[in-house]
């Protein structure tokens, strides 16, 4: 005999489809992942972080291009970044963002984060299409700050997606950890026992609302040292002082917060 232990599905925004799979078929145990009906917080707060990676992504594998003086029209459109990005979050989930049901929240918020990354490209056509002018201060992690603004805008009071660092690497106050965020910076992520790369989560409060919240961890990348690396206090080219980060450091974190 076969029982649905309820208290699996918990967690599970949309288990009916499943459940209702899992009743037909009656055989085998059930898996959470059919179809998009199975929406934890988790593979939400996950998705929407890799989105943010997958358009970042497509700033840094262009940040030459953006910085070429000679070239006017970059080609770099809304629709070219957006397309892009899917793309790169295709590949890393296996999941087209335009099959998602728009009434689930998952489709809801990564629809909200596209439209996000659309806007802030179009705001940056100018910017980036100027020619005779090298760099232009349009960089991956500018670029992930103004999505997650125009995201916070439009869908903040469902969920949030941040970009923040250890508090001495933050370069501008806006991406500040709050007080949960640099416990799990400190205590989880620079702790020699974590395991590089994993994702951290706990459903606490953020800013006096419930939530969902996670964080992944990210580390300096030899590109990166250019700007965060070493001698410590030196302008980089941005303008900014560099911060004294080493290869392989934990340099910064995405942080997601679904609010129940
Ligand atoms: C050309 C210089 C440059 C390079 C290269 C660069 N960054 Fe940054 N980074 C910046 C600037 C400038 C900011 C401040 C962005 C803002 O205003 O939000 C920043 C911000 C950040 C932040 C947000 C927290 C903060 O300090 O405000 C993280 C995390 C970060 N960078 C990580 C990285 C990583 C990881 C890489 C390599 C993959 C990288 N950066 C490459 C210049 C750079």
């Amino acid at each position: 005999m076969h029982k649905i232990v309820l208290t699996t599905f918990t967690h599970f925004r949309f288990a009916f489809v499943g459940l209702l799979f899992a009743l037909a078929v009656n055989t085998t145990p059930f898996v959470a992942t059919i179809g998009y009906a199975a929406e934890s917080n988790e593979e939400i707060a996950l998705n929407l972080a890799t989105l943010l990676r997958s358009a970042r992504a497509v700033i840094s594998d262009n940040q030459k291009l953006i910085n070429d003086a000679s070239k006017g029209d970059k080609g770099l459109s809304a629709d070219f970044v957006v397309n892009k990005a899917k793309s790169n979050f295709e590949k890393a989930t296996g999941k087209n963002i335009d099959d998602l049901p728009s009434d689930g929240l998952l489709g809801e918020l990564l629809k909200s984060e596209l439209s996000a990354i659309a806007t802030v490209m179009n705001e940056a056509q100018a910017v980036i299409n100027e020619s005779g002018v090298g760099f232009k201060g349009f960089l991956p992690a500018i670029f992930a700050r103004q999505v997650t603004e125009k995201f916070r805008a439009n869908s903040g009071d469902k969920a949030d997606l941040k970009l923040t660092a250890p508090k001495k690497y933050v370069r501008n106050r806006a991406n500040r950890p709050d007080k949960w965020e640099n416990g799990v910076i400190e205590k989880q992520f620079k702790s020699p026992e974590y395991t590089k790369g994993k994702a951290f989560f706990e459903t606490t409060p953020k800013k006096g609302k419930n939530a969902f919240r996670l964080m992944i961890p990210e580390y300096y990348k030899a590109s990166c040292l250019a700007c965060h690396g070493e001698p410590k206090g030196e302008r980089d080219i941005t303008g900014g002082k560099k911060e004294g980060g080493v290869l392989g450091e934990l340099g910064g974190a995405i942080s997601v917060a679904i609010f129940q």
